[in-house]
Order: C-alpha cells, then structure tokens, then sequence
C-alpha cells in the first residue's frame, strides 16, 4: 500500500482533499504521518481529529530556514513511519539536500501558479498583481530550487476581470483538490511505489 506522509504548514485543506480520495477510493493509499513546522496549524488538528500520527517540526525560532539537521529529524521521522512518498501541501520552507538525499525524486508539492510562473509565496496575489490573464496549479516532483522540478501536472484557470486576489485562491483550491489526488495516484504508479 503507498504510504504518504504529508508536511503543511496552513489549513490542511490539500490534505483533507487527499484523505478524501483516499476514503472514496480514487487514491489507494493511506497517510502515515502528518507534520506541520507552525504549531498553531489547522492541518495538525485536521490530522488528529482523523486520528492520524501528526507531530511539530520544531524550527527552533528560525523563521523561514529549515535547518539541515531538522531536516535530517523530518526525514527520520518519516522513515518510522514508513513513509514512500512524500506530499508537501502548503509548506512553507525550502526542502534541501538532507531530505531531498533521503526520498530522491519521492517528494511531491503542489503549487498555485503555472509555473514556471510566479513562483515563492502567495503565487495567487502575484498573478493578480501582475494584471495575467491566467494562471491553474502545478504538480512537480520536488528538487533543490524553489518551485522548481519536474512538472507532473498542471490545469490552466482564467483569471476573470476585477477578481481579488482571495477570490482567485478559493477558485485555484478547488482545482488543487481535484488535481492532487490524482497526480499522487499518476506518479506513484509510475514508480510502482
Ligand atoms: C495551497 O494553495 C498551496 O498551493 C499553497 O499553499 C496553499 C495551502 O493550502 N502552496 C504554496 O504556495 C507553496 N509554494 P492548504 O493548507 O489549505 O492545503
């Protein structure tokens, strides 16, 4: 059985999308562990109240880093848990070689851009600030650059006259949770995982 573990930092509603794929039956998988590096996350109380391992990648104060040997801690911590690949939703710290070494080409992340546009934060504002006139959801295989990697899957969204930045973002979540359930099903496949 794929074994995932998911890293977020949020609201967990990329989560929640997985575990609902997984509970209709359209993703056959089951999520080990759930980590989070912001204490106060809506998704580590999402994991409990579905009674999933859920745990605090303790930054220690940094507050962007993710140091190498808190990496090295994550990447332990998912091995337990015997995690074979691993999906991050909504975190937001840049994944680097000590954890990168330890899932080689086996972490996941969705992004809410077409990249390679508007990478880094906030991808939806960016897209409305920028006056695009599109924008959609990129799944790609996760390496050491900031939303860089291999492009798994991406779907397309016009950006509608006078939208607010909020506006776009519920409407990118929507395709988010249709779209990564099924790009973690497509990709593990193609690993055999
Ligand atoms: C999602 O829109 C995800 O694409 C974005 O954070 C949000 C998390 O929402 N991720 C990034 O911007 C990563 N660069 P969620 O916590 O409700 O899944």
């Amino acid at each position: 059985m794929l074994t995932l573990g998911i890293l977020g930092s949020g609201s967990g509603s990329n989560m929640q999308a997985i575990l609902d794929a997984i509970t209709v039956g359209t993703l056959q998988a089951k999520i080990a562990i759930v980590l989070s590096d912001n204490p106060k996350a809506l998704i580590l109380k999402r994991a409990a109240s579905h009674g999933i391992p859920h745990a605090v990648i303790d930054c220690e104060g940094h507050k962007n880093k993710f140091p190498d040997y808190v990496q090295i801690e994550t990447a332990e911590k998912l091995k337990q848990a015997g995690v074979d690949l691993v999906c991050l939703a909504g975190f937001m710290r840049l994944v680097k070689a000590p954890l990168l070494d330890a899932f080689p080409s086996k972490i996941l992340n969705i992004h809410p851009s077409l990249l390679p546009a508007f990478p880094g934060v906030a991808a939806w504002a960016q897209a409305v600030e920028a006056k695009a006139k599109e924008t959609g959801v990129t799944v790609h295989v996760v390496d050491s650059g900031m939303d860089t990697g291999l492009v798994i899957l991406q779907e397309k969204l016009d950006i509608l006259p006078a939208e607010t930045a909020d506006a776009l973002h519920k409407r990118i979540q929507v395709i988010e949770h249709r779209i990564y359930p099924m790009a973690i099903s497509q990709y593990a496949h193609s690993l055999n995982l």
